[in-house]
């Protein structure tokens, strides 16, 4: 481990026991004069699905690379199987990323899409663990990848913890409630069973902030569950003009220790207000397939980052992330 990293992870299990709310707010911690937080606030990285330029999203491959290329935090988008587990997943669905139409031909549900054709889903949560274990989630990006699995939420925290921080997602969580599933209260007692719920010993060495673009979500782990686990409020171009205004932010604050919107949505007077309320800053997503007016991902981020002044930033490119300014 390096210096940097041990550096980093003493930070994050300072003594003023709160984990990630103060690095990653940075205004917050630089206007706390007696803080034992460091003034110049380390910028965080969040590795998006893994090292997801490089590997198959959301595989134990693509968490391992992310860990090796520097990432501070690992990204878990989560899904729920038929019976009742956690795994690490982007779409409800598992077409697009493993051979689901292959091993399962016949085990597709039917709906109509928006312009009324039907199409075929293979829903997670219509397959069990062991069913789900058995596909393939590596050939779609690469054959060289072929037999990597979906990780369960656990074998993530297996993986990463002690070594980076975990930054899980709570997708559609009111469509798994519509199934009789709770995911909020299946994040935390997999975080409570691990010793990763509270500022301990072990979340000392790894940090966790649940997101979610569910305020619905985070109220509830918040004021109903009353986790002490940071929360951040994602949001998109659908929600932005409900949060991205002052009265907004304000509102945020309330449950959440900052906000993580979509790259397009900010500009410095955002950042600034945000900041000036105590919220962190965490755009996502930047990936060097997609880089709009720079040159380079680098380049982008570093834009963000020292530009903007944006806190943290989710990205499928870790090895690229920024440690200090650059133009390259
Ligand atoms: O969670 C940050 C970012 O991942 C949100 O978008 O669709 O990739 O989960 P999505
Ligand atoms: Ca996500």
């Amino acid at each position: 481990m390096t210096l940097a990293r041990r550096g980093f992870l003493k930070l994050f299990g300072s003594s003023i026991g709160i984990i990630a709310a103060e690095t990653l707010s940075s205004a917050h911690a630089q206007r706390k004069a007696n803080s034992k937080v460091s003034p110049i606030a380390r910028k965080i990285l969040v590795a998006h699905r893994g090292a997801s330029a490089y590997a198959p999203e959301h595989t134990l491959e693509s968490y391992s690379l992310a860990i090796k290329q520097g990432a501070d935090f690992v990204e878990q988008d989560l899904q729920i199987t038929k019976d009742g587990v956690l795994v690490c997943l982007h779409d409800l669905t598992l077409e697009r990323t493993t051979n689901v139409k292959e091993v399962f031909p016949t085990r597709f549900r039917e709906e109509k899409d928006a312009s009324n054709s039907v199409i075929r889903r293979w829903d997670v949560s219509d397959f069990t663990l062991h069913e789900i274990k058995q596909l393939d989630a590596g050939s779609w990006f690469d054959p060289k990848f072929k037999g990597a699995r979906v990780p369960t939420f656990q074998e993530a925290i297996d993986l990463v913890r002690g070594k980076a921080g975990l930054y899980p997602e709570t997708k559609a969580p009111e469509v798994y409630g519509g199934r009789g599933f709770d995911m909020e209260r299946l994040v935390l007692d997999a975080l409570k069973k691990n010793r990763l719920d509270k500022p301990s010993h072990a979340a000392r060495h790894t940090p966790v902030i649940i997101q979610s673009f569910s305020p619905e979500s985070l109220r509830k782990l918040s004021a109903t569950l009353k986790t002490k686990v940071p929360l951040v409020l994602l949001v998109g171009e659908e929600n932005r003009a409900r949060w991205l205004t002052k009265e907004g932010l304000m509102e945020a604050k309330q449950f959440s220790i900052g906000v993580a919107p979509a790259k397009a949505l900010l500009n410095k007077d955002l950042v600034m207000q945000a900041h000036a309320l105590g919220l962190s800053v965490t755009p996502y997503t930047f990936r060097s397939r997609n880089t709009g007016r720079f040159k380079t991902v680098r380049e982008e981020m570093s834009y963000y980052l020292y530009g903007l002044g944006v806190d943290a930033l989710f990205t499928d490119n870790p090895d690229l992330f920024p440690r200090a300014p650059t133009n390259d």
